[in-house]
């Protein structure tokens, strides 16, 4: 059994429906869906159809998409929530994407979470590369994927024509020998 991942104030597992009432109202934040592919007028329908679509394993099949729940350890409360995509063109790599409610932000518990997930891709799914994109805009995104240890590899720009503006998207990515590196300094 993977899940829970866990660390000292954390606790991830996939997504449930008792975390529905919490995940739509952040997703109803437009500072949040601003980023992101919904509408701030996102809703339990909404939900309801994305947790009936997740799958039952621990990580999706190649093209398919796992929602991951990120709670608070002790009082079980949902601070955000990963996606995770196994990429249908590339062999042993994935893409991942990360929310927190904005009463979650800036305490370090998305870099958190995302060193979590990179080290269950790495193991339990044995991933080769990780990758991940934000708007050039989002300066919270490139900050924590940094501070994750990916490495800013491409910018495509305006690229993508979303919610009415060409948007310019930026692409980070972390291979496992160097996800591996990067955890050998911090834990000698
Ligand atoms: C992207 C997003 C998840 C980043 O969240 P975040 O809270 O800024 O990221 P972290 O959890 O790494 O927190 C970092 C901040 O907490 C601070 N912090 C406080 N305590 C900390 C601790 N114990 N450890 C690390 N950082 C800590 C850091 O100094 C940093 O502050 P800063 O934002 O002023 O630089 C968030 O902005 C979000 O949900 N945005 C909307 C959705 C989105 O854009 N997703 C990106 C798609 S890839």
């Amino acid at each position: 059994v993977t899940y829970p991942l866990q660390t000292a104030r954390l606790e991830i597992t996939p997504l449930e429906g008792r975390d529905t009432e919490t995940f739509v109202r952040y997703r109803q934040d437009d500072d949040i869906a601003r980023w992101q592919g919904w509408d701030p007028n996102y809703g339990i329908s909404d939900a309801a159809e994305l947790l009936a679509a997740q799958p039952s394993t621990d990580l999706p099949e190649r093209g398919g998409w796992l929602q991951l729940a990120i709670r608070d350890r002790h009082s079980a409360t949902l601070l955000g929530d990963a996606a995770i995509h196994c990429l249908d063109e590339l062999a042993d790599t994935y893409e991942i994407g990360i929310t927190l409610a904005s009463a979650s932000q800036h305490q370090g518990i998305a870099s958190e979470a995302v060193k979590l997930i990179l080290d269950h891709l790495f193991s339990a799914g044995n991933a080769h590369r990780v990758t991940a994109n934000c708007d050039a805009r989002n300066i919270a995104a490139a900050r924590l994927l940094v501070r994750a240890g990916m490495r800013k590899e491409s910018r495509q720009v305006e690229v993508e024509f979303f919610k009415g503006e060409w948007i310019t998207l930026d692409g980070y990515a972390i291979l496992k020998s160097e996800h591996l590196s990067e955890g050998s300094k911090k834990c000698p």
